[in-house]
């Protein structure tokens, strides 16, 4: 299993406990139990997991929204990993989602989705591909899925992952695969720098690659894309969850600012 979609899980399992929480996942826990992971307890204590959990927090309810506002007949989960959309948004008749993950990731999320009798809400279709092999778009197209219809993409906690060049290398095919109208949904920049990384969590920052880092957005710019920046405090105050002093990113946030936040991108 990933460590890193499972933590992930872990935080919307956090939040779906809350009395006032943003969203729920009613399956996290599970996914949780079966990989025979420790369920979240009292949240994160040190300044370096708070800001982790309220990105992912804020993150999850932002893209919510977001793809459900996009009104895409046509949706793609890239590294979909735990994400069970699917199952919990209120999506308009006739929405097709793919899913595309590493394979031993979306073989464990099926038996577990099938152990909890788990029902999507939308024509879901499971792709299982590495997005680093030239071959995911003709599976994702073989799975049904139409290049010349607007689609909905949503790249959740991965170009951060992967080196500069292949994650330019994944967007430009993600363009390729979007007709006019498509609209993209991803992080850009992540404000840690100079915050000391507690223990236990440096299994998962050592796999960061850093993406296209703060230039993401001008990155999509100059690629086809026009794009709206959504900075992470700002958001927050939005869903009524300010960031504490403690979590507060330096470097702002303002559009084209280092600070971290969100991209909607629409194909021209
Ligand atoms: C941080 S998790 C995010 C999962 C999901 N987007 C979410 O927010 O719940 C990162 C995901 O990227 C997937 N991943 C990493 N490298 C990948 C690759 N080369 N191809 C496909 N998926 C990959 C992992 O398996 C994992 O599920």
């Amino acid at each position: 299993m990933s460590r890193t979609a499972l933590a992930v899980a872990r935080v919307r399992a956090y939040e779906s406990a809350r009395p006032d929480p943003l969203f729920i996942d009613p399956y996290a826990l599970a996914f949780i139990a079966a990989a025979g992971a420790e369920r979240p307890t009292g949240g994160p204590t040190g300044p370096f997991a708070r800001r982790l959990v309220a990105h992912g927090i804020l993150r999850t309810r932002y893209y919510d929204d977001r793809l459900l506002a996009a009104g895409a007949e046509q949706v793609v989960l890239l590294a979909a990993g735990l994400d069970v959309r699917a199952h919990r948004l209120a999506w308009p008749d006739g929405t097709r989602l793919f899913e595309l993950d590493l394979p031993p990731v979306l073989a464990f999320k099926e038996r577990v989705l099938a152990e909890q009798d788990a029902r999507a809400r939308c024509a879901r279709t499971v792709v299982p591909a590495d997005l680093t092999d030239p071959a995911w778009p003709d599976r994702l197209v073989a799975a049904g899925f139409d290049p010349g219809r607007p689609t909905a993409w949503l790249a959740e906690g991965l170009l951060v992952y992967l080196e500069a060049d292949r994650a330019a290398e994944l967007l430009t095919t993600v363009g390729r695969l979007s007709a006019p109208g498509s609209r993209l949904l991803l992080e850009q920049g992540r404000d840690v720098t100079g915050t000391p990384v507690e223990e236990g969590l440096t299994g998962m920052t050592d796999l960061w690659r850093g993406g296209l880092g703060p230039g993401t957005g001008d990155w999509l710019d100059a690629h086809g894309w026009t794009t709206a920046f959504t900075a992470l405090a700002d958001l927050a105050d939005s869903l009524g969850r300010p960031l504490p002093p403690a979590v507060r990113p330096a470097g702002g946030g303002t559009p084209g600012g280092t600070g971290p936040g969100f991209l909607e991108a629409d194909r021209n």
